[in-house]
């Protein structure tokens, strides 16, 4: 096969892949979004399930990214363009938050699984609006954007560390505004076994 139909074929699995991970990136997120926002087990069960096997199909599509890139890279651009380089950073980073992301979610299932109200316990509520769960899946969205952007923008080392930076606060503050929304909508009671009495954060 000639190099051009080659590297054409590795491309359209590049955009296939792009398309999975934003696809994946998203409905992860707002299944995560409709787990925060309810107190109902059966919702919560539907939604921490979908974004469990979303985050799985997210892993997947990452791997694809990742095996066409490297295609892509080695046989026409090579290294020295920084929004290269970058969004291989971006995307290792995913790489190793993405099995974290996948536990963490496989743990809220499980336990929404075990209950046996209609409305969720404590302890599950609190497994759901996780921080570090909530900043792990933002963080990861707005990478995916971030280097959406790379791609097409094809940027040089300024612009392609800003967006990385930019990208890792959006998300960070994301994460935040959703959970205190949730918070605020449906706040998690805080028990003080000392005094006998019940609070919400
Ligand atoms: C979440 C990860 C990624 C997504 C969503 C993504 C998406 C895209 C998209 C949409 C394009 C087409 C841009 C255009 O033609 O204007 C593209 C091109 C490209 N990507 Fe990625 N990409 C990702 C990761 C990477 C990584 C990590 C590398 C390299 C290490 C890479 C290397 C390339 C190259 C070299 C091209 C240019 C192909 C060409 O124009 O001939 N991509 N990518």
């Amino acid at each position: 096969m000639s190099e051009a139909i080659m590297y054409n074929t590795f491309f359209v699995f590049h955009f296939f892949g792009a398309i999975c991970v934003f696809s994946a990136a998203a409905i992860t997120f707002l299944n995560m979004v409709g787990m925060a926002f309810t107190t109902e087990t059966r919702g919560m069960w539907n939604c921490s399930y979908w974004a469990m096997k979303m985050a799985q199909f997210w892993l997947f599509s990452i791997i694809l990214i990742l095996v066409s890139s490297i295609y892509l890279v080695f046989s026409r651009w090579g290294w020295k363009f920084p929004w290269i380089d970058v969004s291989l950073v971006m995307l290792i980073l995913m790489m190793a938050l993405s099995p974290i992301i996948i536990r963490r979610l496989k743990e809220v299932h499980q336990a929404i699984d075990s209950e046996t109200e209609n409305i969720a316990s404590l302890k599950s509520m609190e497994k759901v609006r996780d921080r570090f769960l909530w900043n792990s899946v933002t963080i990861m969205s707005l990478e995916v954007a971030g280097i959406i952007h790379l791609m097409i923008e094809k940027m040089g080392t300024l612009g392609s560390i800003l967006t990385f930076f930019i990208m890792l606060i959006l998300g960070f503050l994301l994460s935040k505004v959703v959970l205190r929304w949730a918070n605020k909508l449906n706040p998690i009671p805080v028990v003080n076994h000392i005094e006998g009495t019940m609070t919400t954060h």
